[in-house]
């Protein structure tokens, strides 16, 4: 057990409620996804898919206002982990953001090589409208990088939990709004 309480003071707010609102989103983006195609096709499917489609522009401008604000504003606090844990820590948050900046453009690009219906309200133009193969590897693509993403965010969640309830050393409540 590490008792050491290295880790004395928290994030600041903003970094905070970015990190949560991020992770949920994400959650709710993969869960989404899930269900569409339990939908009815027609009005019902594109809405279900319109509303993904919406959270994961949200969750771009979000990503986008997380790093501005973790560049130039955002605590830095010391590392966690030591030698190749800590290594292995800062990878994986670097691969995390460069993952989920990908999912997002891979996603708007599947949104146009579709040429989806949003809402019914307007029809994205479709790119190369017959080539049935781009539409199945960006749709592919784009999956792939969830299930990574979803992994990676598992054992990271994993490595927040070792933290709090084996070693005892505040990393997670770091993380957590509250009073210091
Ligand atoms: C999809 C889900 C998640 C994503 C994408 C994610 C992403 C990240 C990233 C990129 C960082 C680095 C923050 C920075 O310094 O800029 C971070 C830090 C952190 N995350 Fe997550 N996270 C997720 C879920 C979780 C969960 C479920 C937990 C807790 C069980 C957690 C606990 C933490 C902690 C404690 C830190 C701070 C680590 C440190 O101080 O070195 N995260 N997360
Ligand atoms: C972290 C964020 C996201 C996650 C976890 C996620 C996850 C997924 C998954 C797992 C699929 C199913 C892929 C397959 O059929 O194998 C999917 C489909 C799709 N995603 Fe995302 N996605 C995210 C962000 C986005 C964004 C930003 C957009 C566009 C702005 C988008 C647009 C779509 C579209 C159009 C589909 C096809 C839906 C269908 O087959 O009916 N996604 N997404």
């Amino acid at each position: 057990m590490r008792s050491d309480p290295l880790v004395s003071k928290r994030y600041d707010l903003p970094t905070i409620w970015f990190h949560w609102a991020v992770a949920i989103l994400v959650l709710i983006q993969w869960g989404i996804a899930q269900v569409i195609d339990l939908f009815p096709a027609g009005m019902p499917r594109v809405e279900a898919r319109s509303v993904h489609i919406s959270l994961g522009l949200c969750l771009g401008v979000l990503l986008a206002a997380q790093i501005l604000w973790r560049a130039k504003w955002g605590r830095v606090l010391p590392p966690a982990d030591k030698g190749l844990l800590q290594s292995l820590a800062k990878t994986v948050h670097y691969a995390l953001y460069a993952l989920l900046i990908v999912m997002v453009l891979v996603g708007i690009f599947l949104v146009y090589v579709r040429g989806d219906n949003f809402f019914g309200l307007f029809s994205v133009s479709a790119f190369d409208p017959n080539n049935k193969a781009l539409r199945d590897n960006v749709g592919e693509l784009h999956g792939t990088i969830a299930t990574i993403i979803l992994i990676l965010a598992g054992l990271h969640a994993s490595a927040g939990l070792i933290h709090h309830y084996l070693w005892h050393d505040g990393v997670l409540r770091r993380m957590l709004p509250g009073a210091n």
